[in-house]
C-alpha cells in the first residue's frame, strides 16, 4: 500500500485517436515508465471470453464508459503487479470522468501530472477511420467514433479542467505528426526529475 501510494503517476488524457498509446510507447522507450492502458486492460478481459468480458464489450462497442469500479480495479491490480519493476506509471485512458480521478487518488496513488493531448474532432475521426481498416476494433466505426467523441467532451473534459486548477496539466497540441508531437512530450518529460 505504501509503495503504491508513493508511486509517480502521469494520467494520459486525450480524445479517441489523439495519440495517447502512440506517445506512451515513445515515453516507455526513453524513460522506462510502465505503460498501463485502461482500454487494453479492458480488451484483454473481453478476449478472455468471460461473462464479464461480454458485458464490457457491449459497453465499449457503444462508446460508453464502463463502470468505474471495474476499470479502477483493473488499473490497481496492474500497478501492483508491476511495482517490483518500477514505480513510475503512465496511466493511459484513465480517468475519463472526474469521479474516477478522485477515487484513484484516494484509493491508489496521488496524480503527479496530467499529459493532455489536444486534437480536433476531425483529425481524431480520420485517424480512427484509417486505423479501423486493419485494427479489428469494434469501436473504430463512424457511429461509435461519434459517440466516443461525445463521451470525451461531456465526461472527460471536466477532468482536465479540474487538474488545471492545481497546475498539473501539460497540454500538448497533437495535430501534427507523431515525431513532432513527441518533441513536445520530451520537453515536458525533461522538466521533471522522475
Ligand atoms: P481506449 O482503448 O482508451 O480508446 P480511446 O481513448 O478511444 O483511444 P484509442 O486507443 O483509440 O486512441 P489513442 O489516443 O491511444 O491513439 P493511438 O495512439 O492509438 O478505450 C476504448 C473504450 O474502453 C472506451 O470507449 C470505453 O468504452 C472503455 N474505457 C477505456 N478506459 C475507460 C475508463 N477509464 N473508464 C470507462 N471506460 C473506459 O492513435 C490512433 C491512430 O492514429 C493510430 O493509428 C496511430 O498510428 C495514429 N496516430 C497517432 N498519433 C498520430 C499523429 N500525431 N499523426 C498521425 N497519426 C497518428
Amino acid at each position: 500500500e505504501a509503495a503504491l501510494k508513493s508511486s509517480k503517476v502521469i494520467f494520459v488524457i486525450g480524445g479517441p485517436g489523439s495519440g495517447k498509446g502512440t506517445q506512451c510507447a515513445n515515453i516507455v522507450k526513453d524513460y522506462g515508465f510502465c505503460h498501463l492502458s485502461s482500454g487494453d486492460l479492458l480488451r484483454d478481459e473481453v478476449k478472455s471470453g468471460s461473462e464479464r468480458g461480454k458485458r464490457l464489450n457491449a459497453i465499449m462497442e457503444k462508446g460508453d464508459l464502463v463502470p468505474l469500479e471495474e476499470v479502477l480495479q483493473l488499473m490497481k491490480n496492474a500497478m501492483v503487479s508491476n511495482l517490483t519493476k518500477t514505480n513510475c506509471f503512465l496511466v493511459d485512458g484513465y480517468p475519463r470522468e472526474l469521479e474516477q480521478g478522485l477515487k484513484f487518488e484516494k484509493e491508489v496513488a496521488p496524480c503527479t501530472n496530467v499529459l493532455y493531448f489536444d486534437v480536433s474532432d476531425e483529425t481524431m475521426t480520420s485517424r480512427l477511420l484509417e486505423r479501423g481498416k486493419s485494427s479489428g476494433r469494434v469501436d473504430d466505426n463512424e457511429v461509435t467514433i461519434k459517440k466516443r467523441l461525445q463521451t470525451f467532451h461531456n465526461q472527460t473534459k471536466p477532468v482536465i479542467d479540474y487538474y488545471k486548477r492545481f497546475g498539473k496539466v501539460c497540454q500538448i497540441s497533437a495535430e501534427s505528426g507523431i515525431d513532432e508531437v513527441y518533441v513536445e512530450v520530451k520537453k515536458f518529460m525533461e522538466t521533471k526529475q522522475w
